[in-house]
Order: structure tokens, then sequence, then C-alpha cells
């Protein structure tokens, strides 16, 4: 997955493009280029790295141009090389691509008995040569990319220049996200409206099988069938200051501060004085919620695990079954499902290809619903559910979640109570609950200020090459998402396991140089779960427990760190704040790329 945009303007585009692509940085960081039509020839330039290196090489060639296209890579098929970074050419056309073409072995090997040569190993390039070929009898580049289209498998999203086409840019999607941006004098294509948001506020969302051409003048789209189209034109007006990182050192940092603000975000104008607003998840909703009978979810990464928290939520408050898949797994498993089954999504960014696919499998399907939490409102899995609650988080561009997974917990928490409301159960539960959201942003604020006792036990921690995360019953979700935290940006392997499963195996582990985090909040469990720290303190290993007033347990070897009093339902969200901070400070102190892990990528759209 990757980031593309292109521009046809009256200005010189080369800037334009390249700015564009440092927002879309977060599709891919591992090698960046661009394509620029000139006079009598196409300019490309390619680099290894990340985008900041075309940007200097730019600097140094200035190139003009008032028609280009540009792409930031995140490598599927192929290493990350100048070679295999994108644009590609063949003879005059350059095209930059993002998804993956299934069929592309098929095609390479027609293309190459048919005379072209491949310069890279990856699928993308198929794309270059079969325009061109197209090219060679259509003779116009519009009528090239409707034809090569039809021999692609897979997903697309392409824009593409022609030598012979000085003002125009054709750009073509399939399962993969595009859209045009609508300026004066210029026009733009991009796979986010992010690479856009200081050029104009008026989108185009193309469909799968939209093909457009693109001036400086004007667009156009067509359908898969080669009919002229109109698609409807969205304003959305994106803060300039949410994708910039301010007084702090990383996006992570700025994101993890600012989740009091965005769980306010979330629920603002969804709570009345002793319950949850009616049809909060889009009309109807409540009316759906009052036939359900089960709930499915499927999410990827950081937004499985809200989902698995969820479930302990859906199943106390509103009663009601729960299973958690991974969307990756759950299409391949023929899954059985039971009549008045909701189906529920999770993702930052909606465009998570593992979801989506997942989603559309369960359209097919008899569900009764299709719902999705999310956090942009424009995605594919927004405009593709029946209902949605946007958690409005903000951009988040940090590679590790934050605050999309706290705002998705008070989402999740907010459609909880709509199911039990509309099933007519728990509402003494629900009244109090009203009261323990509103003051959420409260206490995560008090949380974000342990900030400097978390800093004391850094140092035993970013010299260690494994640690180990325990928890139980609706804080294991949070220890694997600690764990997933610690180890995508301080490289540090780390396991999450329910604390009762430690001598099932996992206790063979313990010695003096695996550190072992643990939350122990005070619920029903706390007894259980200290007995199992008891265990890893009996075998010499050293723990660092967050937990309630009434510590428990007395520790020798390690830290005791006191969490601020929280309600026990929302406790999770609270818990998962100092596995943040511990995550990120340890980066910090390894000297990670910490916004940009290695080999990661904000918005995974390939399957
Ligand atoms: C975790 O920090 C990651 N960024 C990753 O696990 C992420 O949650 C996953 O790729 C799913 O993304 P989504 O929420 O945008 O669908």
């Amino acid at each position: 997955m990757c980031g593309i945009i292109g521009a046809a303007s009256s200005r010189n585009v080369g800037k334009l493009l390249v700015q564009g692509l440092h927002k879309m940085e977060y599709r891919g960081y591992d090698s960046a280029g661009i394509a620029l039509h000139q006079k009598d020839n196409i300019f490309n330039l390619r680099t290894l790295g990340k985008v900041s290196l075309l940007e200097d090489e730019m600097i140094e060639q200035r190139p003009k141009s008032k028609l280009g296209i540009a792409h930031t890579r995140w490598a599927t098929h192929g290493k990350p090389s100048k070679k295999n970074a994108h644009p590609h050419a063949s003879g005059e056309v350059n095209i930059v691509h993002n998804g993956i073409i299934e069929n592309y072995l098929e095609l390479k090997e027609k293309l190459i008995q048919a005379g072209y040569t491949f310069e890279s190993e990856t699928d993308s390039e198929v794309i270059a040569h079969l325009l061109h070929q197209h090219l060679q009898s259509k003779g116009d580049l519009l009528a090239a990319m409707h034809e090569a289209i039809k021999e692609l498998d897979g997903a697309f999203a392409i824009a593409a220049i022609h030598i012979k086409d000085k003002n125009r840019l054709v750009v073509a999607r399939n399962k993969s996200p595009l859209l045009i941006g609508v300026g004066l004098e210029e026009n733009f294509a991009a796979s986010d409206p992010l690479a856009l948001s200081q050029l104009t506020n008026e989108f185009v969302f193309l469909e799968d099988g939209d093909i457009a051409e693109i001036t400086k003048e004007s667009y156009q789209v067509f359908d898969r069938k080669n009919s002229p189209i109109s698609r409807e034109v969205t304003e959305i007006d994106i803060a300039v200051n949410a994708v910039t990182k301010g007084e702090y050192s990383h996006f992570m940092e700025k994101e993890i501060y600012e989740q009091p603000n965005a769980v306010a975000n979330t629920i603002d104008g969804k709570l009345g004085d002793n319950d949850v607003l009616d049809n909060i998840f889009g009309l109807g909703s409540s009316e759906v919620f009052s036939k359900i009978k089960r709930i499915q979810f499927v999410a990827c990464g950081t937004s499985l695990h809200a989902g698995k928290v969820g479930r302990f939520w859906f199943e106390q408050i509103a009663q009601i079954p729960c299973y958690v898949d991974f969307a990756s797994e759950y299409r391949y498993r023929d899954p059985l499902v039971e009549e008045g089954t909701l189906f529920v999504t999770i993702s930052q960014s909606g465009e998570t290809a593992d979801t989506l696919a997942a989603l559309r499998y369960a359209q097919e399907k008899d569900y009764l619903s299709t719902l999705s939490i999310c956090n942009v409102p424009t995605s594919s899995l927004a405009r593709e559910s029946e209902h949605v609650l946007f958690t409005n988080a903000g951009p988040e561009i940090g590679v590790a979640s934050t605050k999309a997974f706290t705002t998705q917990l008070a989402g999740l928490m907010l459609l909880a109570m709509s199911i039990a409301k509309s099933l007519n159960k728990d509402q003494q539960n629900r009244k109090k609950l009203v009261h323990e959201l509103r003051n959420l942003p409260k206490v995560i604020e008090e949380t974000l200020k342990l900030s400097n006792e978390i800093m004391n036990i850094v140092p035993n921690i970013a010299d260690k090459h494994n640690a180990l995360f325990l928890g139980r019953g609706m804080f294991f979700p949070i220890v694997q998402e600690g764990a997933l935290k610690l180890k995508e940006i301080s490289y540090i392997h780390a396991e999450a396991y329910p604390a009762g499963e430690l001598k099932h195996g996992p206790l063979a582990l313990v010695d003096d140089q695996i550190p072992v985090v643990a939350l122990s909040p005070e619920n029903t469990l706390t007894e259980k779960l200290v007995s199992n720290l008891e265990e890893v303190k009996a075998r010499g290993g050293t723990l660092y427990v967050f937990g309630g007033e009434n510590a428990k347990i007395k520790i020798e070897r390690g830290e005791y760190i006191q969490m601020p009093e929280c309600s026990e339902l929302l406790a999770p969200i609270i818990y998962t704040i100092p596995l943040q901070i511990l995550a990120y400070q340890v980066a910090c102190q390894r000297g990670t790329d910490l916004d940009q892990p290695r080999n990661l990528a904000k918005s995974v759209t390939v399957e």
C-alpha cells in the first residue's frame, strides 16, 4: 500500500506534489518518486528512503512542470529500492499505483512475449507496459486506460501521464482509495484528501470501476461501461494544525496528549442527562438495535483489540453474545451467520483492505445490518456501512495507534449502551455510565500526569530484548495493545498473556532479564491476578505493575505505579494510557524512528 498523487495546474506542481507525499507518508515511506511532464520529455526521479530525500533531490534539480504524478511506497512486491520505486515508465507513459495486481505474473509473461522488458520486481510495472501496449492501438491515454484495467485483477488506484498529453492526467480506481481534488485553475488526484488539505476543500470520491481524466480546467469521471458519470462533490475542511506536530517531538506524543479532547469529541452530543441518546449511529439505528441477538466484530491490529474489550462490555451491559475475528481470517473460515447478528467493523482509517473485504463479504451474508466505528468520515468503510459512528479523534499520523484506540473504546461503549437501551436492559448501569463517560476526559488527563513516574522505569526496559505483558479479563486485550505498541515502535519483542495462562508455558521465560508489565485494577479478578504475579516473583522476575490505590502485592524487584481512581467498566481506557507512554518513552530512549517505524505503514490498504 502506498500513497499516490497527481496534479494538473497553471502553476509549477513539483513542490505541491512533494508536500502531498509528505502528508501521505503514513501510507508507506520506504521509497518515493515523481514524474513531471516537460516540454518534450517526462522528468522521472526516484529515491530510496523517505519523502524528504526526494525533496532534497528536487530542491537541487528544480524541475519545472504543470502536470505530474508522485508516489510514496510501502513495498509489497520487490524490496524497497530505487528501481522498484514508482513512477514506472514504459516508453512515453509514466504511472503510479497503489494496490496489488493479483494476476501480474500472467500479464508479465504475456508482455515479455510481446517484447517488453521489465526493470523492476514490482507488480505495478505491468500497468505501465499494458498502457503503452494499448496506446499503440488506441492512440489516447484515456482509451488505453479503459482497455488496460479490463485486464487487471486486484486492487488499484492508478494515475498516469503521457508525453503527448501535456495537460491531462488519467486516473482509475478499483478497491483502493482515490479521489479528485477540485481547485481553482487546477485539479488534483490523491489517495487521501489529507494530501490536498492545503490546496482545496472540495473532493470527488471515485468508486470502484471509475476512470477519470483531469486537466487544470476540468475533470470528467467515466463509469465501468465507459459512460460519463457525475459524482458528488464533498466539502471537507481539514484543520492544518491537525497535521503538524506543534510543540511535540513526535506525532505519537501529540496524539497521546490529545486523548482527553479526542474522547470528549467522541462522546460529544451523544449523551442525554441519564441515558445515551437515540439514533446516534444514524437514522433508524435504534430500531435496528432492538432486533439484535448477536454481534460479530471484525478488525485488525489495534482496532481488533478494541473489539476484544468491546466484547466484555456487550456481554455485560447489553447481555448479548459477541464474536471477535481478525479481519484477515474471518472470511476464509466460512462463518456461520446466526439470525439477528449485527456485523461491526472497527477501523481508524476505514481503508484497511482486510476489514473492507470482510465488510463486503458480510454484505453478501444474512447479517441483520452492518455498522462501522471509524475515524475517517470519507473512508470507504464509513461510506459502505449501513450505520456509522465517527470517533472524531482528528487525523492520527503516528503509525502507532493511540487516540484512535481510546476513542474507538469510547465509541464501543456508546454502542453497548445504545443496544442495551433498545433492548431495554441495564438501565441503572447506563445512568451511571453516562456520568462516568462525561468524567472520562478528566481522568485521562490525570493519568497523563504519570509520565514522570513511568520515565523512572524506562531505562530498565529499554535495554532488554523481550518483555511480558500480563492482564486478566478485559485487561488482557489492553496488555495485548500495550505489547503491540512496545514492539512496533521500540522493536523489543513483547508478548501478552492472560495472567492465568502463565503457568501453562510462558513462566519458563521468567528470569531477571525479562521485564514483566502487569495491569492490576481493582475488580473481581484482582486476587487471582495477584496470585499469578506472585508466581513471577517466586521465579526472580521483575514486575512493573500499574494498579489501584490499595496495592495487593509487595514488589521487591520492579515498581508499582498507582493509577487514578476510575470507573470499573471504563478502566480499560484509562489503563491503556500508561502503556502508550511507556512504549513511547522506551522507543525515544532507543532512538527509533517511532512515528514511522521500520517495515510498517499507517494504513494497510493491501491484503
Ligand atoms: C497499531 O498501532 C497499528 N497502527 C495497526 O495495528 C492498526 O491498528 C491496524 O493496521 C488497523 O488499522 P485501521 O484501524 O486503520 O483499520
